[in-house]
């Protein structure tokens, strides 16, 4: 056997034991913008990653390190509070490794959420985009032997992003009053943020805004057939040298935490809904 597949395999027994015969529906990646939603999942049953075999500590700044599973909207969902990045070291087996655990549970659905500095300059901070698609600057997660139990070894990425539910999420947004730009999303390694060129350069190739995770977890649920609905904060815009300006990881969190009430409000309902 793969030995990737072990490790899936090995994961997804370990938390299975742990969740007392719940079946969860939908997987949730709690990146910057929606920690709260992790306050308002029912009956919670909460795995710290460091407790599940082949898993490390999480270490990025705002990111905690579990697995809740619990009731939102009276569905079953199973949120990874906090990701592994390829900016802390991590090769992407290990990035891609929660959601693979998740998919092999059974989601159906897979939602997630980002910090992003915006290209786009009809963006500002505090927005709210809906991903409608991306371009991804990372190592391809699918690279190696195919894990053909998961899907195709050339997989079609025309809708990485559901259709359906972006459409819902925009209904959602309209009728909650919550403005959402849409958008492509760039991935980029980090952990710098970038220089004036690069904003221009992305902006260029079609981005409207950048970030250093996403598009691993979106490759590996869309290669698996999951439906998947993304959305960023932009927590920070392109700048130019010269201008009174400095990228700071701090700001860039409090402005995920300030927005985050608008977004959990979002999904809350897209949930309730699916
Ligand atoms: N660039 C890359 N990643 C980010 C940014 C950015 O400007 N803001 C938040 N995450």
């Amino acid at each position: 056997m793969d030995r990737r597949a072990e490790i899936i395999e090995d994961a997804a027994a370990f938390l299975s034991s742990w969740l007392d015969g719940r079946k969860p529906l939908v997987g949730i990646i709690l990146g910057s913008g929606l920690g709260e939603l992790a306050n308002e999942i029912e009956d919670p049953i909460v795995v710290p990653y460091v407790m599940v075999p082949g898993f490390p500590a999480a270490t990025a700044v705002g990111h905690k390190g579990n697995f809740i599973c619990g009731f939102l909207g009276g569905k079953c969902v199973l949120a990874m509070q906090g990701r592994y990045h390829y900016y802390e070291g991590y090769g992407m087996d290990t990035v891609v490794l929660p959601v693979r655990v998740m998919i092999k549970l059974g989601i159906k659905y897979l939602l997630v959420s980002n910090a992003a500095g915006a290209m786009n300059k009809s963006f500002a901070i505090g927005d709210l985009m809906l991903i409608r698609d991306h371009i991804n600057l990372l190592p391809n997660p699918l690279i190696g032997p195919n894990l053909d139990e998961f899907g195709p070894r050339f997989p079609d990425m025309t809708c990485a992003y559901d259709l359906e539910l972006q459409a819902r999420m925009l209904s959602i947004a309209s009728r909650q009053g919550v403005k959402l730009q849409r958008g492509i999303y760039v991935s980029c390694t980090g952990p710098c943020y970038e220089t004036p060129a690069e904003y221009a350069f992305y902006r260029a190739i079609g981005g409207d805004d950048v970030g250093m995770s996403v598009t691993p977890e979106v490759i590996v649920a869309h290669h698996a057939g999951i439906r998947v609905l993304g959305m960023s904060v932009i927590t920070d815009v392109a700048h130019e040298a010269g201008d009174d300006y400095v990228t700071d990881e701090n700001e860039i969190v409090r402005q995920a935490d300030l927005a985050s009430r608008k977004m959990t409000g979002l999904f809350r309902e897209l949930v309730a809904g699916l």
